[in-house]
């Protein structure tokens, strides 16, 4: 289940806490794997759980707290919108709805042509920027009124067919 790279990356986590308190390194390790896998299945939360010595209800626990954890498959581009309460009060809850209206799914839902996952999202620590969203839990874009959602899914839609074209 953990791939010999997967460990090594784990391994370097690891060793930045005491013998004793591997299982500090949780969060970092199912990071790991959801970059190398594109979610943390129950078999990597059990895997991430037996390398680290803890029991797998522990490491549950983790993943599902953590929003930016998928604890399903999503589509090639995860689109995470802010709906806290600043971003909610700035046109966060709006951006969402027209986020799902313009690719046709429900917050949590992917599009059929697997391009596109769209969810509500915790505070991004961007409040400032609201309505904010992430792309792939590693792009941040700020100010997303319906006009710059719509350039993105052009944007993501063009860079995935150009991509498909090689
Ligand atoms: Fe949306 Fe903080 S409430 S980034």
């Amino acid at each position: 289940m953990l791939s010999e790279s997967t460990r090594q990356r784990i391994d370097l986590e690891v060793a930045k806490y005491p013998p004793e308190q591997k299982q500090s390194a949780v969060i970092a390790a199912l990071s790991i794997v959801q970059q190398e896998q594109g979610w943390v299945s129950p078999e990597a939360e059990k895997a991430v759980a037996d390398y680290l010595g803890m029991p797998p209800i522990a490491v549950h626990e983790v993943t599902t707290f953590y929003n930016m954890f998928n604890t399903r498959p999503v589509a090639r581009f995860k689109l995470s919108v802010c709906t806290n309460l600043p971003c909610a009060l700035s046109g966060g809850t709006a951006a969402l709805k027209h986020l799902c209206d313009r690719l046709g799914v429900a917050p949590g839902e992917t599009t059929a042509d697997g391009l596109f996952t769209v969810q509500e999202s915790e505070c991004l620590g961007a409040c400032g920027d609201a309505p904010a969203m992430l792309v792939n839990d590693r792009r941040l874009c700020s100010f997303m009124q319906p006009e710059r959602l719509d350039a993105l899914i052009d944007e993501l839609r063009a860079a995935a067919s150009k991509e498909e074209s090689k």
